[in-house]
């Protein structure tokens, strides 16, 4: 997704701006460029592809001024070059835009009209010359903004600066998240309170409809009205994160190694480890008086919660109903008020996640919300956050966010059942001490990776794979297959292994890599049925199973990756792990950008 900043310094702020952009790298991007304000005049710099290439362009010539705005640009409108890079001009007027602006079209069309000819493909160029048509009309850039601000459609998250202005930022928000920063004697835009962590932790976050006007001596928010809102400014949780890769070659690779510690801090939120029970938590989600849990989330976050499904329902008795967020919103499902929904996601800013936790507060159920960023959008709306202590997550492909979201829910469904009295205390007790066994069984299962890069060696010649998997594993199949086609670029489908016959046993055939997910569990004999139908038609069969999976298996396989024994309870939060680093280490052998791979975003803010 973009990513904007803005400054109004007491220095040169361009090598600042570049600063807070590569803080917003991990969201993922194909361009960039910054403008700053020098005596009245407005310049920039834009270049396409890394970071590294706009810095090339400024050190070759550099930008002057106090006052600036960047971005990092994920194309939407238009392929990712320099002409479509942002920031866009148009007399007077810079303008950085993160989101979609569905009714540019229009716009364009009648600004064309009005003698605006533009340089780029881009929806943002559109809302340039509205502003400056504005101001050629006699409004004040105050007002220009304000008024140009009402006309947009869609959702967006804009700083602007003006020619001659160099105490003023306007910046506004509706959808994407933006925030603003206040330091010394300066004042800062960001998309998030990352990109403004080396500069301040005090943090006010704008709410959609929110547009502000920022000086050096502070802001001042207004709503869609033009009315006055007040918004706290409140201490950043984020700190001056210091986001490096230490001596880990991607930060892909350095997240699936930390899970071990960041499942442990999260586990030590929900549950009382020293006396093995479920600790007292805020929530407003009565788990013994709902009738059903509706779940809703995308992508890796949508798998957790599939996990989180049969967990619910097999230990706490409680329906769920689940699907992605994308289909979630629209599907109109009859809610129940007295009900709650819970809305997973790492960033929190996933556009069709909020849009349906909005559906469902609208429906009056009780929100709960499972994510990372605490000041999030997501987290802001909840009536409860439910968070996950992964830290931030800055490679594209989630790893440590997931088993984090995992050990959320997996505490979520102890607190769940012991309030609906579905289990023992003793049964309860036992999934406690479980739980509590994860970081220790975590660090072994992470034993395998040498093991591991030898078979994604192999892996990475396919051009197809097939994952297989039953009951936890069969959502661990489709998040494995996801791992590897969104780092690797190799197609892959996750299948519930029962369904095998049901068609995909037609794509069987020696050159068809089966990776196969079968802890040794109640359906693990159903599973090894499945591998022979397999290994009958010359499928390569790879499979990831226990020491009991192991010894029970007759069936010949390429490889087996054997994962210590564990409960059943935790089994998908360990087979996360195989699935990660093989995904990991076959992205590696093809050489592609595994932090940033192509035409991904760390955070979908757009529908
Ligand atoms: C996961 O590897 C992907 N990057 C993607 O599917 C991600 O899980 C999804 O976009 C949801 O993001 P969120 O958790 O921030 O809402």
């Amino acid at each position: 997704m973009c990513g904007i900043v803005g400054i109004i310094g007491k220095r040169p702020v361009a090598p600042l701006l570049v600063d807070a952009l590569k803080r917003l790298e991990y969201r993922g991007y194909d361009s960039a460029g910054v403008a700053t304000l020098e005596e009245g005049r407005l310049d920039r710099r834009r270049a396409e592809g890394k970071l590294a290439n706009l810095e090339a362009k400024l050190n070759e010539e550099p930008l002057a001024g106090h006052i600036g705005i960047g971005h990092t640009r994920w194309a939407t409108h238009g392929v990712p070059n320099e002409t479509n890079a942002h920031p866009h001009f148009s007399a007077k007027i810079a303008i950085v835009h993160n989101g979609i602006i569905e009714n540019f079209a229009e716009l364009r069309d009648e600004l064309k009209g009005a003698g605006y000819a533009f340089a780029s493909q881009t929806d943002t160029e559109v809302v340039a010359h509205l502003v400056s048509s504005l101001v050629a009309a006699g409004r004040t850039p105050t007002e220009a903004a304000h008024e140009a601000i009402g006309r947009l459609r869609g959702a967006f998250a804009i700083a602007m600066l003006f020619e001659d202005e160099d105490d003023l930022l306007i910046a506004a928000r509706n959808g994407p998240p933006l925030a603003i920063g206040h330091g010394e004697g300066e004042m800062y835009i960001g998309s998030d309170a990352i990109a403004l962590s080396p500069f301040t932790d005090s943090i006010t976050y704008l709410e959609d409809g929110d547009w502000a006007v920022i000086r050096s001596s502070g802001a001042e928010i207004f709503d869609g009205n033009g009315q006055t809102v007040a918004r706290q400014a409140q201490k950043s949780t984020t700190g001056a994160v210091v986001v490096d890769r230490g001596n880990y070659r991607h930060f892909m690779q350095k997240e699936i190694i930390e899970q071990p510690e960041v499942v442990a801090h999260t586990l030590a939120y929900y549950l009382d480890l020293a006396n093995g029970a479920p600790k007292q938590i805020d929530s407003a989600i009565d788990f013994a008086s709902i009738s059903r849990l509706s779940i809703s989330a995308c992508g890796t976050a949508y798998y957790a919660g599939l996990i989180g499904k049969y967990w619910f329902e097999r230990y706490a008795r409680l329906p769920v109903d689940i699907d992605i967020a994308s289909e979630f919103r629209y599907r109109e499902m009859p809610l129940d008020k007295g009900d709650a929904a819970l809305f997973i996601s790492q960033s929190g800013e996933t556009a069709d996640t909020l849009a349906s936790l909005r559906y469902c507060k609208g429906e009056g159920l009780t929100i709960g919300a499972v994510v990372n960023v605490r000041e999030s959008t997501i987290a802001r709306e909840a009536d409860t956050i439910f968070p996950i202590l992964a830290g931030p997550e800055i490679g594209v492909a989630s790893t440590k966010a997931f088993t984090c979201q995992l050990a959320s829910l997996a505490s979520l469904t102890v607190h769940a059942a012991k309030a609906r009295a579905t289990l023992s205390d003793e049964a309860i007790a036992e999934m406690v001490h479980d739980l509590m066994e994860l970081p220790r069984l975590m660090t072994e299962a992470l034993k395998v990776e040498q093991e591991i890069v030898g078979l994604s060696r192999d892996l990475a010649h396919a051009s197809d794979v097939l994952y297989l998997g039953r009951d936890t594993a069969f959502p661990l199949a489709m998040e494995g297959a996801l791992k590897l086609k969104e780092i690797s670029y190799i197609h892959a489908e996750g299948y519930a292994a029962g369904e095998l016959k049901h068609g995909p046993i037609a794509l069987i055939d020696e050159d068809l890599p089966v990776i196969v997910i079968a802890p040794f569990d109640a359906v693990y004999e159903k599973t090894v049925s499945n591998m022979q139908e397999v290994a009958a038609r010359g499928g390569k069969i790879i499979l990831i199973t226990d020491v009991r999976g192991a010894a029970a298996s007759s069936v010949d396989t390429l490889k087996t990756i054997v994962m210590p024994d564990v409960p059943n309870f935790i089994a998908p939060i360990i087979y996360a792990l195989p699935i990660q680093l093989l995904a990991y280490h076959t992205a590696v052998f093809m050489g592609t950008d595994v932090d940033q791979p192509r035409n991904l975003a760390k955070s979908v803010t757009v529908e």
